[in-house]
């Protein structure tokens, strides 16, 4: 298990070096997500293939430290995994990555980009519906 200072570094890594930080383009799915207790926020750009596997994603947000951080490593546990496998990913993985006892009283900045990327197959799929009824 990490100490307490090396899972502050490893936050601080990911904050002041943000993997995959910026906008996608040619985005298909895109979601905002915000703590309403904090005002922070995170939006998630997701390129997808046919089955719905994320082959990119990239984040922009306005957050605490810890927020920001655990949106550049959720782009990391994400890549190459379809909607429906995001849908029942578990936080614990991310949770204990970032430092559990570093962040455990602040469960929601640390859950703040994955529970939005949560919703990422309902939107997905409420795309498609209203697709499908304006080409009828
Ligand atoms: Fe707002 Fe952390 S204080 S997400």
């Amino acid at each position: 298990m990490p100490t307490r200072q090396e899972s502050i570094d490893f936050i601080l890594d990911h904050f002041e070096n943000p993997r995959r930080r910026g906008r996608l383009e040619n985005a298909d799915l895109v979601l905002e997500g915000g703590n309403p207790g904090c005002g922070d926020v995170v939006t998630l750009y997701l390129k997808l293939d046919a089955e719905t596997r994320i082959v990119d994603i990239g984040f922009e947000g306005e957050g605490c430290t810890i927020s920001q951080a655990a949106a550049s490593l959720l782009t990391e546990h994400v890549l190459g995994r379809t909607l429906r496998e995001v849908a029942e990913m578990s936080p614990d993985p991310l949770v204990d990555e970032l430092g559990r006892d570093v962040v455990s009283t602040r469960l929601k900045c640390a859950t703040l980009a994955l529970n939005t990327l949560k919703n990422a197959e309902k939107q997905y799929r409420n795309g498609q519906a209203r697709a499908e009824v304006q080409a009828t």
